[in-house]
């Protein structure tokens, strides 16, 4: 249970249950699943990534998820005031408190991008809805793409209107609005996705696109495929950076976590693979590179929303429920930064979200312009753009070296009484293995990863 003697702040607790896993989905289900999975995939050589991305899923996210909500449970306060006091307490030192730091840092990196994105399945509602697409081959579908990458100031103004909404939610609060938006239109989104995928299984390369997803060839898992694979998981269940910490302190004591860790968790996977299987069809039966890049969901859909009856309504509906299902994640990106100002900066809360919002939205516009102006600017080299950089940095560095230590803090600093109580499962078997995985197996994998990218 959460823990008065920390002396945290009351925070306002979900209505329900329900609304919390909803909230919590809302935040795991987006733009990680629906983008970033499926062209993922394609530039990590298929099923061997996909492989890979389930194993970390479940023996690290999942755990690593646990610890999350545990340790937010626990202190009953935002991220960085969070870690502050439990280190305090814990862990003899204050210096934790740099774990969340490095968090909201990292959340206010993610959200510069993402909002761009986010932005262009804005930008697709109307061209759906004017039949941009009717009757488009992936040709067509591929240059209107071309035509918004080559358009900065229609993505200014898609990332402007999004960052805006993101900003009205959280000003607002984060218990009311999402929580409506969350239980309606997940669902919506997740109903809509199926039809795809069956569509696409039926007009698309069906053969194909399930090979390419579920046949592995393991000589393509590279270290670098299999790093990919595992900041996926840690990007599209929201962990590593506090997020997850932040929504744990909002959830009531007759909450059990592991159980809903494992509808998160199940949820989130759920539709990264409907996605991949509403999509790699269609990337096959069209003749379309799988290993086509952040562009290939936008390239892809078009060309069965193009094909099938109503479908340019159906795909503007897909395309709000996508930017819907963005928002919720958006949202829980600039709520635990809000919330860790909060403790310490006597300002509304409408003014913090404003601010950090708005300086979330200038660090965007180097992500609008690596796909055009700069898209020949590698700053580190490598061939990598302003976007593929802040994207590495965080998917693949900060989130689990985050996460990592979240786990090693659950596991390691929390005392045993702290643990079984949040835990919630007495000490079984389940809560062995979590145990287990939170202690060794989640550090020996970052330091596994770490040697192999040094040497
Ligand atoms: N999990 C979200 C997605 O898959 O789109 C992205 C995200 C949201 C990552 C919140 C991290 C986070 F804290």
């Amino acid at each position: 249970g959460s823990e008065d003697a920390e002396g945290g702040v009351a925070v306002p607790h979900w209505s329900s249950r329900f609304a919390f896993i909803m909230a919590a989905v809302g935040s795991a289900v987006g733009l990680g699943n629906i983008w970033k999975f499926p062209y993922m995939t394609g530039t990590g050589g298929g099923a061997a990534f996909v492989l890979f991305y389930l194993g970390c899923v479940l023996m690290v996210g999942v755990p690593v998820l646990v610890a999350e909500l545990m340790l937010g449970r626990r202190a009953q306060r935002g991220p960085i005031g969070a870690l502050v006091a439990l280190g305090r307490r814990y862990g003899g030192t204050p210096a934790w408190g740099l774990v969340a730091g490095m968090g909201v840092v990292a959340a206010f990196l993610i959200l510069s991008f993402y909002s761009v994105i986010a932005g262009w399945a804005l930008a697709y509602i109307p061209k759906l809805a004017v039949g941009a697409f009717a009757g488009a081959t992936a040709q067509a579908t591929g240059a209107i793409f071309d035509g918004l990458l080559a358009d900065p100031l229609a993505m200014a103004g898609w990332h402007t209107l999004f960052m805006a909404l993101t900003v009205v939610i959280v000003a607002q609060g984060v218990t009311g609005g999402i929580e409506r938006a969350v239980t309606l239109l997940t669902p919506a989104l997740f109903v809509m996705l199926v039809i795809l995928a069956i569509y696409a299984s039926v007009t698309g390369d069906f053969a194909r696109g399930m090979a390419f997803l579920f046949t592995p060839d393991f000589s393509k898992l590279t270290t670098e495929v299999a790093i990919s694979a595992a900041g996926q998981a840690f990007f599209s269940l929201s962990i590593g950076l506090g997020t997850m910490l932040a929504y744990g302190a909002y959830v009531g004591d007759n909450v059990s976590l592991p159980k809903m860790t494992l509808t998160i968790a199940a949820a989130d996977t759920t539709c990264a693979l409907v996605a991949g299987v509403a999509i790699f069809p269609i990337v096959f039966a069209s003749g379309l590179d799988p290993a086509g890049g952040p562009g290939l969901v936008f390239v892809t859909l078009p060309v069965a929303f193009g094909a099938m009856p109503f479908g340019s309504l159906f795909g503007a509906v897909f395309f709000v429920l996508l930017a819907v299902a963005a928002l919720t994640s958006s949202v829980s990106l600039l709520e635990p930064i809000v919330a860790s100002l909060q403790e310490r900066v006597r300002l509304p809360r409408i003014v913090l979200a404003l601010g950090v919002a708005f300086l979330s939205w200038v660090l965007g516009f180097l992500t609008i312009f690596s796909f055009n102006r700069w898209s020949d600017i590698h700053p580190l080299g490598g061939g990598r753009t302003f976007f593929d950089l802040i994207d590495y940095a965080t998917t693949n560095i900060m989130l689990p070296l985050g996460g990592v230590l979240l786990a090693v803090f659950a596991g390691w600093v929390l005392t045993r009484e702290a643990r079984v109580e949040e835990f919630g499962m007495g000490e079984g078997v389940v809560y062995r293995v979590w145990l287990f995985l939170v202690r060794f197996l989640a550090p020996a994998a970052i330091v596994i990863v770490a040697l192999d990218a040094l040497f």
